[in-house]
This record gives C-alpha cells, structure tokens and sequence, in this order.
C-alpha cells in the first residue's frame, strides 16, 4: 500500500466498506466521520449533527440526503447543506479511492498559530 504524498489524507477503510445507498461512521485523524456511498461515489462529512451531537454516520441516506437519526434534520451529503436552511453548511471533506483503500483529506490542525 502506498501512502499519498499529502500527509493530510488518511486511510478510511477498504474500498467495499459501504455498498451503494448506505453508510458508515469511521474516525479519522481522531475525528468521528460519516462517510456516505452515493451511486458508486464515496462522500464523507464531520460525522457529529451540529443539533444535538446525534451520529450522522449512523443516518438513513436516500439519494443524497442524510437524515439524523436523533432528531430528523437533514443534510446534503454532496455537500453539506441543511435541508430547512441554506444559511447552515455542515463541512464535508474530500474522499478518494486509491489502491483499494479509502482515503479522506482532514483539514490540516489548528495549533493557534
Ligand atoms: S442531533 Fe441530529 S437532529 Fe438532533
């Protein structure tokens, strides 16, 4: 397996971890990721609701739409936006599928520079 040269991608999972329609929550760089399979394209989006904290990763997907398991809200996986409001964007990450894997770009940390 070879590693991608930006060190801000990180292995998710093997390339059949989601059959198309469906769901799963992974983490990633210590961050819970729900990571959506649309078709044959994988999506993935900050697996925490900004509602209440319900696990999106554990959401019913159809089409594109997510929808929280906790409270009902909505998102699209293509990304991010609230179904009731487009003035909330939850954030989405880039995703890949490389030599089998799964690969998630998180965004570089934040060390208060
Ligand atoms: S926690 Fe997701 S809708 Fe309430």
């Amino acid at each position: 397996m070879t590693v991608p040269a930006d060190p801000n991608w990180f292995d998710a999972g093997p390339e059949d971890l989601c059959e198309s329609g469906s769901v799963a929550e992974v983490v990633v760089a210590g961050e819970i990721v729900a990571l959506f399979r649309v078709d044959r394209e994988y999506r993935a989006m900050q697996g925490t609701c900004p509602h209440h904290g319900g696990p999106l990763g554990k959401g019913m997907l159809r089409g594109c739409i997510v929808t929280c398991p906790w409270h009902g809200w909505q998102f699209d996986v293509t990304d991010g936006t609230y179904q009731h409001s487009d003035q909330l964007q939850h954030p989405c990450f880039p995703v890949k599928v490389e030599k089998g894997r799964i690969w998630i770009q998180m965004p570089a940390p934040n060390h208060g520079n």
